[in-house]
Formats: structure tokens, sequence, C-alpha cells
């Protein structure tokens, strides 16, 4: 499902040793639908990574997703193309890094506050 994701089988497992990720659930084809993975930090929450399953996008679940964290301020690098997804959800782009992932491309470091 991380498929656009360097993420190790290895950090995944931490990550869900640590219960930082959240799932949705197909109970009627007993499939996962889409899943976030997140880091708690003292002011905020960073959001790591979030992935639906293509034949569940476009039905809200990461919106769900999002809603289920904790209400902090939340965090979030990304690339172009997920830009106009975290504006649709309220975030907004703080600063761009160049060549900042291995292929070269810009990161977007997004934040959106509160609710
Ligand atoms: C990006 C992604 C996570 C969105 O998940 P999703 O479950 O399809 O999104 P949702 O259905 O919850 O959409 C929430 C809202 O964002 C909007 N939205 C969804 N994708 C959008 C996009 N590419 N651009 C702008 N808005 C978008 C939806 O219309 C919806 O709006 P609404 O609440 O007004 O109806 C999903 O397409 C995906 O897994 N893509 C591949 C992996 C990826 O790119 N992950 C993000 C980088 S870590």
């Amino acid at each position: 499902m991380f498929s656009d994701d360097p993420l190790s089988r290895r950090s995944l497992q931490r990550f869900i040793n640590k219960n930082h990720v959240l799932y949705s659930w197909d109970y009627v084809k007993d499939t996962i639908r889409g899943a976030l993975i997140y880091i708690p930090r003292r002011k905020n929450i960073r959001i790591y990574s979030i992935a639906v399953l293509p034949e569940y996008q476009k039905q809200g679940i990461s919106k769900i997703l999002i809603q289920a964290l904790p209400n902090k301020k939340l965090v979030l690098e990304c690339k172009d193309y997920t830009v106009p997804f975290y504006e649709h959800l309220g975030f907004s782009v703080l600063k761009t890094k160049r060549n900042y992932y291995k292929n070269g491309e810009m990161a977007y470091f997004m934040e959106r506050e509160k609710l």
C-alpha cells in the first residue's frame, strides 16, 4: 500500500508495535482499505504516511483517518502531487525544500493548526 514510500518492513513493524498506525478495515472483504502512520510529539503530530488502496479511494477514508488523530497541530512533508489533497483538508504549505527526496523531487512542508 505504501508503494511510494521507502518504509522498510522493520520500520513499519516498529510503528505498529508502538500503536502509531490507524487502519480502516473492510470487514465484508476482510481486507485493509487504508492506513495512516503517525508520530506523536509534544507540540504536534507528524503524519508520516497515509495511503488508501485504489479501489477505496475518494470515499472519505483518508479524511476519517486524519479526523481520528488526537486534536493537535498536524505537520507533514509530501511531494507536489499530494499538496492539493492536503490543502483541501485545511493544511497550508509552510516551506519547500528542493532535491529533498532521493529522485530529486521537492518536498512540501505542510501543517494544520489544532481544530
Ligand atoms: C491521497 C490519498 C491518501 C487520498 O485518500 P482518499 O481516501 O481517496 O481521500 P478522501 O476520499 O478521504 O478525500 C478527502 C477529501 O479530499 C479530496 N481529495 C482527495 N484526493 C484529492 C486530490 N488528489 N486533490 C484534491 N482533493 C482531493 C476529496 O474530494 C475529499 O473532499 P471532500 O471531503 O470535500 O469530499 C489516496 O489517493 C492515496 O492513497 N494515494 C496514494 C498514496 C499517496 O499519495 N499518499 C499520500 C502521500 S504520503
